[in-house]
């Protein structure tokens, strides 16, 4: 069967052909793969960063954004049958620390778990997987192609789940507000994937969303999130320091999707009292970045300001992200497909992992 694999280091993303997966054991999915999403973790790793192959090996099949469909399930199976549309979670655990043992490897302590498709495990971009069901999480079929986008939206679910859980915890009002985001104001900041499906989930909650990019106010981005009623605040025309106002007394919970560094700090300007701010991106590179460390750590401490970061997603943020996804596609019919500006063949392979058009959102390889 045919795979996409790259060689770590080098990056040079090749055709490969690998042997179909065995039967399912009693506990196994066998998922034949519909579509394949590309992120930049994946662009990364196409140039030789990032990636490691599986112990042994020297090369990685890349691939981690899947949806599937079931062909056959282990006697044991429960929750999927064959002919559902499903996915497989990212991360497998160390073996080694509580969280792992918990299925919450996302979480876990001791840096030793794999990642598949990018790190020491075989991905997604190729015909068919199998994996253990703990991994599985069942896809409605009414999402359609959309079901592609359950493991960004995961990311996004986690992200935020952290941030309302913290603020739960330490706010003195938490339990005359159990949903916390209603009507609160949320900066999301870049308007790629990850930051506008966390917008689309703060707005799924009633929260007030503001969206900060870089890209004309009437490019595909914006216009995605003013259609959920997101408002867009164009990073070239209100420098950070702007931005405060613009959110009218600062943002109660920042979202960061952009992984560049110094706006990452910078946004911290942009935090109310009492506020939370959550990073996703990963900035690349190791360039020095000049701040006010004094300045910095002030308006942490008198802002009683909570910053943390986030990556990956446990099962149950499959599961959120999936549900998100039905409520949204029954709000906003047709939007979700919008994200998924270009499909390609696998034969694509060599553009697709190179180039990165101004007018995509979401590329996908069609497996099928
Ligand atoms: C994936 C995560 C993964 C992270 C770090 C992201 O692109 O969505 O699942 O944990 O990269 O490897």
């Amino acid at each position: 069967m045919r795979a996409i694999a790259i060689t770590p280091q080098k990056g040079n993303p090749h055709l490969v052909d690998r042997p179909a997966p065995a039967a399912p054991g009693a506990n196994q999915v066998l998922l034949r793969i519909l579509a394949v999403g590309i992120c930049g973790t994946d662009r990364e790793e196409a140039t030789g960063d990032y990636a490691q192959p599986p112990a042994g090996a020297n090369e990685l099949v890349i691939g981690h954004e899947m949806l599937g469909q079931v062909e056959a399930v282990g006697t044991a199976v429960r929750r999927v049958g064959a002919g559902d549309r499903a996915v497989f979670t990212v991360r497998r655990g160390c073996g080694r620390c509580g969280p792992c043992a918990m299925n919450r490897s996302d979480m876990c302590q001791t840096g030793l778990y794999r990642e598949r498709g990018i790190r020491g495990l075989d991905g997604y971009q190729t015909e068919r997987v199998l994996d253990d069901e703990q991994y599985v999480v069942r896809v409605p079929p009414e999402l359609g192609l959309a079901g592609v986008l359950t493991e960004p939206t995961s990311v996004a679910e986690k992200a935020i789940d952290e941030a309302v859980r913290l603020q739960i915890a330490r706010q003195p009002f938490a339990g005359a507000t159990p949903d916390w985001l209603y009507g609160r104001r949320c900066l999301v900041a870049g308007l790629g994937p990850i930051g506008l499906l966390a917008a689309l989930i703060l707005r799924l909650r009633g929260a007030q969303v503001y969206g900060l990019d870089i890209v004309p106010e009437d490019s595909a981005r914006p216009q995605w999130l003013r259609a959920i009623g997101g408002s867009y605040i164009n990073g070239k025309q209100s420098p950070s320091d702007a931005l405060r106002d613009l959110t009218a007394g600062g943002a109660e919970l920042i979202v960061e999707a952009a992984g560049i560094a110094t706006l990452s700090f910078e946004l911290v300007d942009a935090l109310a009292p009492g506020g939370a701010y959550v990073l996703t991106g990963l900035p690349g590179g190791d360039r020095p970045l000049q701040l006010s460390g004094s300045a910095l750590i002030r308006r942490l401490v008198l802002g009683n300001h909570a910053m943390v970061g986030s990556v990956n997603a446990a099962r149950g943020h499959f599961q959120m992200a999936v549900d998100d996804l039905h409520a949204a596609q029954l709000r906003w019919p047709g939007h979700l497909e919008k994200l998924i500006t270009h499909r390609h063949a696998p034969d694509d392979f060599a553009a697709v992992f190179t180039q990165h058009p101004p007018d995509e959102i979401k590329a996908v390889i069609l497996w099928e």
